[in-house]
C-alpha cells in the first residue's frame, strides 16, 4: 500500500488492485477484514480512537470532539500519508 501515490488508500487483494479514495479508515480496516473497535460511526463514541505510531490523517468529517495528540477516530478519518497504526 502506498497511499502517497494515489491520494487514498491502496488494497491488492488475490492480484487485483483496489483503490479507496475517501474512504474512512475503519471502512478500509473492514475491507481487509482488520478487527477494530467501533459503535457510533460517526466521531461521536471515541470507541474506535486508536494511537497512530507513525504518519498524518485529515478527517473527512471533522468530530464534535477531537481525541488526544497522537491518536484518531478511525470511523471519520482517512490517511494525509502513509500510516502505521495500534490496532
Ligand atoms: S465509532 Fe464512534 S467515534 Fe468512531
Amino acid at each position: 500500500m502506498n497511499s502517497q501515490d494515489s491520494g487514498g488508500l491502496g488494497l491488492v487483494v488475490a492480484g487485483r488492485e483496489e483503490d479507496f479514495v475517501d474512504v474512512a479508515l475503519l471502512e478500509f480496516a473492514e475491507a481487509c477484514d482488520v478487527p477494530t473497535r467501533y459503535s457510533c460511526r460517526s466521531g461521536v463514541c471515541h470507541t474506535c480512537v486508536t494511537a497512530v505510531i507513525e504518519g498524518k490523517t485529515d478527517y473527512l468529517e471533522p468530530p464534535l470532539e477531537a481525541p488526544a495528540d497522537g491518536s484518531v477516530l478511525l470511523c471519520t478519518a482517512a490517511p494525509h500519508t502513509d500510516l502505521v497504526l495500534d490496532l
